[in-house]
């Protein structure tokens, strides 16, 4: 149904070594591509750590495991991808970065190809731009941190995706043992135009003295059984990322109730960004 053996990743970070490793281990054919070689390097050390504890857990066997090792190849050329059946690009979450890297791959694709976008805000419809008459076969995967852990894959559909690469894109995210749902783009998708206001709203309540910090969170966890509290989410996302989306809604929409809160934009100012700098709403140094 999704026709698809080989996979190639663009970025070895956090999602795209996370898109990786599921994608081995149901039996893709995987390359994982980066410009870092540091960054190849503690992606293909985080893989074996994380395979050998799930070994540890009796998840997977050893045969498993260097079955799985043997799919995976780490390349810093880009080369290895062009017989790819899918590309899904996870660099920085930056419109020009992404689009020069479609571009400069346009002329190599091939014609059953999928071109795939993990992009948590960027519109799919403008990323398709890049690559010309390819645009049927471009669409957004938007998978969710930990990715071998978040079961959701938002299937985000642009303007000119077609139905069948909408298909092939959702029996493969299956095939990968996730669960995609379709969306169609329109700024934040869906996930984060519902998410990010709650936890907007989360850091008004805060400023406006409704309750302290760990008093939101409690009140959100035991009251709507969430299994994180907004701001402490918040940190985990980080707070910079958090004013990025805002902003991404505020424009898209064109509506000023996705502003920022300006005590979020303040925190992001000090330099209080979340767990990543050890300090957000939450004191993460000790
Ligand atoms: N982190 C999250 O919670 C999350 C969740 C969903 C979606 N996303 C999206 O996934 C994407 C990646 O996020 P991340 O958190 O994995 O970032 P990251 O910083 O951990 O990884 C990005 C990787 O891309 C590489 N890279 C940068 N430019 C490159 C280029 N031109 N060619 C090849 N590799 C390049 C970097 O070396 C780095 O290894 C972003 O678009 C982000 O919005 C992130």
């Amino acid at each position: 149904m999704h026709g698809i053996n080989k996979v190639a990743i663009i970025g070895s970070g956090q999602m795209g070594g996370g898109i990786a490793q599921i994608a081995a281990v149901n039996g893709f054919e995987t390359v994982v591509y980066d410009l870092s070689t540091d960054a190849l390097d503690r992606c293909k050390s985080l893989h074996n750590k994380l395979l050998s504890r799930a070994v540890e857990k009796g998840r997977m066997t050893d045969d498993d495991v260097s079955k799985t090792q043997s799919r995976l190849t780490y390349a810093s050329s880009q080369d290895a991808m062009y017989d790819a059946d899918i590309v899904i690009e996870a660099v920085v979450e930056d419109l020009d970065i992404k689009k020069k890297i479609f571009s400069d791959l346009a002329d190599k694709f091939t014609e059953n190809q999928i071109l795939a976008s993990n992009t948590s805000s960027i519109s799919i419809t403008d990323l398709a731009t890049s690559v010309g008459d390819a645009a049927d076969r471009f669409i957004g995967m938007h998978f969710f941190n930990p990715v071998p852990v978040m079961k959701l894959v938002e299937v985000i559909n642009g303007l000119a995706t077609s139905e069948e690469t909408t298909k092939r894109t959702i029996a493969l995210s299956e095939a990968m043992g996730k669960v995609a749902v379709p969306a169609n783009d329109r700024a934040g998708f869906v996930s984060n135009r519902v998410l990010m206001p709650m936890i907007n709203e989360a850091f008004y309540a805060w400023m406006e003295g409704v309750a302290e910090p760990e008093h939101i969170d409690e009140i959100m966890k035991l009251g709507m059984a969430h299994p994180m509290g907004p701001l402490r989410l918040a940190d985990f996302i980080g707070l910079d990322t958090c004013v990025h989306i805002m902003e991404v809604l505020a424009e898209g929409l064109n509506n000023d109730r996705y502003r920022a809160c300006p005590l979020l934009k303040q925190l992001v100012v000090a330099g209080r960004l979340g767990n990543k700098s050890g300090h957000g709403v939450f004191d993460y140094s000790k």
